[in-house]
C-alpha cells in the first residue's frame, strides 16, 4: 500500500515540476512533446484510465471573477482526491487546495487572476493519477 506520504508528496511536487515546463507544448490538446505518456491525463488523452474521465477531469465554473474546481469523485480512506492546483499558462501557481479522505467533496475556488486568457486546472487521485484540464478565461 502507498503511504500516504509519498502520495501526498507527488501530489505537491509533480505539478509544481509540470508548471516549471513548458506548459503551452505540454498541455496541447495533441501528444505531449516534453513529457512522456503516462505522467499526466486529459480529458482528450485519457490513456490507460479511459474509462475515468468523467470522476477524475476536474469540471470548471467561472462565475464572479473566481474559478471553481470540482472533481466529481468519491472521498474515501482507501481512494480520493488528494489535490487541486491552478496553474497559468506563464507557471505562475495561482492557488492550490490539499483534501483529506474525511472531506466530503473536492472542490476548490480560486479568483482569476488580471490579464489572465489560459489556466491549467489539476486534480491527483490517490489511485487514478494526475488530471489536467485547459481552461480558457
Ligand atoms: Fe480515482
Amino acid at each position: 500500500m502507498t503511504n500516504r506520504r509519498d502520495i501526498l508528496k507527488t501530489a505537491l511536487i509533480l505539478p509544481a515540476a509540470i508548471a516549471g515546463s513548458q506548459l503551452t507544448s505540454a498541455f496541447g490538446k495533441s501528444a505531449p512533446k516534453d513529457l512522456p505518456k503516462g505522467i499526466y491525463y486529459t480529458k482528450e488523452n485519457p490513456g490507460k484510465w479511459s474509462k475515468k474521465v468523467k470522476s477524475h477531469a476536474p469540471l470548471v465554473s467561472m462565475k464572479d471573477g473566481n474559478i471553481t474546481l470540482e472533481t466529481v469523485h468519491g472521498m474515501s480512506e482507501q481512494h480520493f482526491i488528494v489535490r487541486h492546483t491552478l496553474v497559468t499558462d506563464a507557471g505562475e501557481v495561482v492557488g492550490e487546495k490539499t483534501f483529506y479522505p474525511s472531506d466530503e467533496q473536492a472542490i476548490s475556488t480560486f479568483k482569476i487572476p488580471a490579464n489572465v486568457k489560459t489556466l491549467y486546472a489539476t486534480s491527483f487521485c490517490n489511485k487514478h493519477d494526475l488530471w489536467i484540464v485547459e481552461v480558457t478565461v
